[in-house]
């Protein structure tokens, strides 16, 4: 699957703007601040139905316009072409059409255009603090698995029930039994998320480890670890022995919302001892690992936006990086960068590779050709 053409009005610092693009790479070059992200957070509205990141849809709205909007034709591998569009308006909701009809549940159409992005922020999923990481599991497993989504929701419902139960405990014991049916109710939803992301760490784990070897030159080694209190209780038993505790901390001290992923490099704490071109060579392995599960769980090739990555990585590993996303086990490719030679002068020992150099200027991007025009009526 690729994206043929986009069409931005009004969005972020674009006019009114058309690319026709390559069904395999697309390098943005152009300075600081001039629309490069802007296009890769387009192909991602078109994608997911919204931006990447918290940035809300108003934003998104050219500075003093009212609306804006995003098109874009996506050819199926079959051939098929589907036509989507993205309306946003000032204070209303959004509309998302495909082949002209508005969907009536926006869900429908998460999972159809599949899309993995790699921004400088994505350095926080292993710098922040755990809850970012459980959300990496529940993000990965929510989307091959809806019974894990359903108990998901249902553990995380009881879980605040229970917590505030405990709270107006006030420390004391409960007689109404109240908690006990918590403690019931939440086994089998806690049992199920702890089995599944057991279970999705194994080939996880492979597909990380394989990346970073590629990317890294085998120069360091990193590994993936699943921290759970389940690893060495049962339910049941966590519960149990934690129920004095929790009433005095008038919390939920035990169950899958403490799970920790610890991420390692040559066994010791990834982020206490990876250099900062180490982190980010981490950090771009998850997502392709990620974009190789995307890929097995929707049955389409993702479109790879990469924002930003030559930052930090030295010419060695941005060389390793750029082979592997342009070998056949990749498909269509967006990367921006401030240079507008390094991409090019790497792929040019690619002939096979079709490619695509838009130069991206206050907000209007030209192609080759366009450039060429635009530099002669000068
Ligand atoms: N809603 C908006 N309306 C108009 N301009 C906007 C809007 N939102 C962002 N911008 C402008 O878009 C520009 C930033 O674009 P973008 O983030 O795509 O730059 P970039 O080319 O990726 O730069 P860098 O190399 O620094 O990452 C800024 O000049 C910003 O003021
Ligand atoms: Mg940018």
């Amino acid at each position: 699957m690729h994206l043929a053409t986009l069409k931005l009005t009004q969005f972020k610092n674009y006019a009114s703007q058309g690319l026709a693009l390559s069904p395999r790479l697309n390098c943005f070059v152009g300075f600081n601040g001039a629309g490069k992200t802007n296009l890769l957070e387009a192909i991602y509205y078109l994608c997911m139905s919204k931006g990447y990141g918290t940035g809300q849809d108003q934003y998104s709205i050219r500075h003093g316009d009212q609306v804006a909007r995003l098109e874009g034709t996506f050819v199926l591998d079959d051939g098929r072409e589907d036509r989507i569009v993205v309306k946003l308006r000032n204070r209303q909701r959004k509309v998302l059409e495909r082949n002209g009809t508005a969907y009536t549940r926006i869900s429908e159409h998460i999972g159809r255009y599949p899309v993995v992005i790699v921004t400088p922020d994505d350095i926080n999923l292993v710098l922040e603090g755990s809850a970012t990481r459980r959300k990496l599991l529940d993000n990965s497993l929510s989307q091959t698995d809806p019974v894990y989504l359903n108990y998901l929701i249902t553990y995380n419902r009881l879980l605040d029930n229970r917590n505030a139960r405990l709270k107006e405990l006030e420390g004391h014991g409960d007689h109404t039994g109240l908690l006990e049916v918590y403690n019931q109710q939440m086994a089998e939803p806690a049992t199920y998320i702890h089995a599944k992301r057991k279970e999705f760490i194994g080939p996880f784990t492979e597909l990380l480890t394989d990346a970073y070897a590629r990317i890294s030159g085998q120069r360091e080694e990193v590994g993936l670890t699943y921290r759970s209190q389940l690893n060495e209780l049962d339910w049941d038993t966590l519960i149990e022995e934690r129920t004095e505790k929790d009433r005095i901390m008038q919390r939920t001290t035990g169950g899958v919302h403490r799970d920790e992923l610890v991420f390692t490099q040559n066994d010791h704490p990834l982020r206490r001892v990876a250099s900062q071109g180490q982190l980010k060579s981490f950090v771009l392995s998850l997502k392709l690992a990620q974009y190789r599960l995307l890929e097995q769980s929707t049955n389409r090739t993702p479109i790879l936006l990469l924002d930003d990555i030559f930052d930090k990585l030295d010419h060695e590993r941005v060389r390793q990086l750029l082979e592997l996303v342009m070998s056949s086990a990749f498909g269509q490719l967006f990367i921006t960068d401030t240079d507008p030679e390094r991409v090019t002068s790497l792929i040019r020992h690619h002939p096979e590779v079709n490619w695509q150099r838009f130069l991206v200027v206050d907000g209007v991007a030209r192609n080759e050709a366009e450039w060429k025009r635009f530099l002669e009526e000068e």
